[in-house]
């Protein structure tokens, strides 16, 4: 992974699951990473001792916390090379059930937030000619009755992703997504607010449904978020990789 050598990186809600997996694998090619999260505890937990990490309290879903994030790490690092838009929020939410400040919590860290922190980072990614990748869901694609809020909120970060390849391509800017089917990490309870026997659950009944018979870890994923934003995918752009096991297929 040469090629993300000294590169800087910032990670939304890195402070564990699918973003921690990812600033692991861009340190370990050399690269200098900033997480954010909202608990300070969480992301000293994670940095401490770790060269090239750093961690920043920031909230995906706060406005003001977008020019904060990319300006920090300009501070630390001096540049910006890859923009990864992990943090994301969702609950099971019955249509009948619809609240303005539920809707609201989960359209402004899935969609606004990334939107925000795209619009602070164009300047310096296209300086280094860099790249942004936004982290989605299998159910951008899947309908589950009970998630719309969650699927179109993502579902709109995936046409986000294919507008701004298109906008940012003539700075040089790369835009690409991962679609991400059920990962062992802790978003059922902690993100959906599900008690922890509703979430075995839910995984045992995934489990059986995902054609490659697991759920996913979190490295799985990560994966493909270094190699979206690598030298390696430097002809790609506007792509959404579905990373699943092929769950979005049934
Ligand atoms: N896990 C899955 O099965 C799955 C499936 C499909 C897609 N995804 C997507 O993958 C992404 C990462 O999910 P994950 O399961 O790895 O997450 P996670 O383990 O639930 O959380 C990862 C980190 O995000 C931070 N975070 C949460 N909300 C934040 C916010 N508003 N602003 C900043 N940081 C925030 C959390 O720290 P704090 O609580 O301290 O903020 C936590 O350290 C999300 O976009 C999710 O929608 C996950």
């Amino acid at each position: 992974m040469e090629s993300m050598k000294d590169k800087v990186v910032i990670i939304t809600g890195g402070g564990a699951g699918i973003g921690l997996a990812a600033a692991r694998s861009f340190l370990a090619g050399g690269a200098r990473v900033l997480i954010t999260g909202r608990r300070q505890a969480a992301l000293d937990a994670v940095t401490t001792a770790a060269p090239n990490l750093a961690g920043l309290v920031a909230d995906a879903g706060v406005p003001a916390d977008a020019k904060r994030t990319v300006s920090y790490a300009v501070e630390l690092w001096n540049r910006l090379d890859v923009l990864v838009n992990n943090a994301g929020a969702g609950a099971p939410l019955p249509l009948v059930e619809s609240e303005i400040d539920r809707l609201r919590s989960i359209y402004a860290v899935n969609v606004v937030g990334p939107t925000l922190l795209a619009a602070e980072a164009i300047p310096h990614l296209s300086t280094s000619g860099g790249a942004i990748v936004n982290v989605s869901s299998t159910l951008a694609q899947k309908p589950v009755s009970g998630f719309s809020a969650y699927a179109a909120s993502k579902a709109a970060l995936e046409q986000l992703t294919r507008c701004w390849a298109l906008e940012l391509a003539p700075r040089g800017i790369r835009v690409n997504a991962v679609a991400a089917g059920p990962v062992e990490t802790a978003f059922l309870e902690e993100r959906m607010g599900y008690a922890h026997e509703a979430a075995e659950a839910v995984r045992s009944a995934e489990r059986k449904q995902i054609p490659l018979g697991r759920r996913g870890e979190p490295a799985d994923v990560a994966a493909w978020i270094v190699a979206l934003a690598s030298s390696t995918a430097g002809w790609i752009t506007g792509q959404v990789v579905g990373v699943d096991g092929g769950y979005v297929l049934v």
